[in-house]
């Protein structure tokens, strides 16, 4: 028996995302274990989250450090001491510096509330509710040194309605995110992923079983498969 991943999730904010995945976590279905939690907001509420649930969680205040890089290397070193495979950003608002995404590299996932290439950036629902697409959505994707850049895993897509204004948008979008991103660290805790230079593939890949495919309010691809 594999000894179960363990994951360094790293937040900003109120840590819906970190939910889910602690959720998934204690039923056993997420394929990993959350060994930390760290945030560069010591006010974060998912530090407050990790707490109820008895996990470390670590307040690393990017304000204390003279440089990204300094603080990067803090951020090694406190991953390393919990034994972290794979780094999760999960509402994250810092960009990291090859200081981190080096030692962990092609181990670092970040969940982004578009469909990329579009709207990157730190405001990316509003900017999705200013254009007007007819589709928007989120995407689970690895991190290499450009902003919001990486081979993509998973994408949800999400209907923009004609009414919607960026907190509507923002709340439909969130819901898929708190699928998809369970559901890719599930298949990388399963190894059923790998990455051809931008090309990411799922062994195997069950959407061809209609028997896994959900009746989801969203686009997914690839499916999403059972618990998620
Ligand atoms: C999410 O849309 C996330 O993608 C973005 O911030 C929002 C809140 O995330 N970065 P969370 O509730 O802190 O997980």
């Amino acid at each position: 028996m594999r000894p179960a991943m363990r994951i360094g999730v790293l937040v900003s904010g109120s840590g819906s995302n970190l939910q889910a995945l602690i959720d998934h976590a204690e039923a056993r279905t997420l394929g990993a274990d959350i060994t930390c939690v760290v945030s560069n907001n010591p006010d974060a509420g998912g530090l407050d989250r990790a707490r109820a649930h008895h996990l470390p969680a670590i307040a690393h205040n990017h304000r204390d450090y003279e440089s990204r890089e300094a603080y990067d290397a803090e951020m090694v070193r406190i991953l390393r001491e919990y034994d972290v495979d794979l780094i999760v950003m999960a509402g994250f608002l810092r960009l990291v510096t090859p200081t981190l995404i080096d030692p962990f590299e092609g181990r670092i996932i970040n969940i982004h509330p578009s469909l990329l290439p579009a709207f990157t950036g730190a405001h990316a629902q509003a900017d999705a509710a200013a254009f007007r697409p007819r589709i928007a959505g989120c995407t689970v994707h690895y991190v290499d040194e450009q902003l919001d850049h990486g081979p993509i895993i998973i994408q949800a897509a999400v209907p923009v309605q004609p009414d919607d204004d960026t907190d509507a948008l923002a709340a439909r979008i969130l819901t898929m995110e708190h699928r998809i991103l369970p559901q890719a660290i599930r298949w990388l805790a399963d190894e059923r992923i790998s990455v051809q230079g931008r090309q990411v593939h799922l062994t195997p890949d069950l959407a061809h079983n209609a028997g896994f495919a959900h009746n989801v309010p969203a686009l997914v691809q690839p499916p999403l498969e059972n618990p998620f």
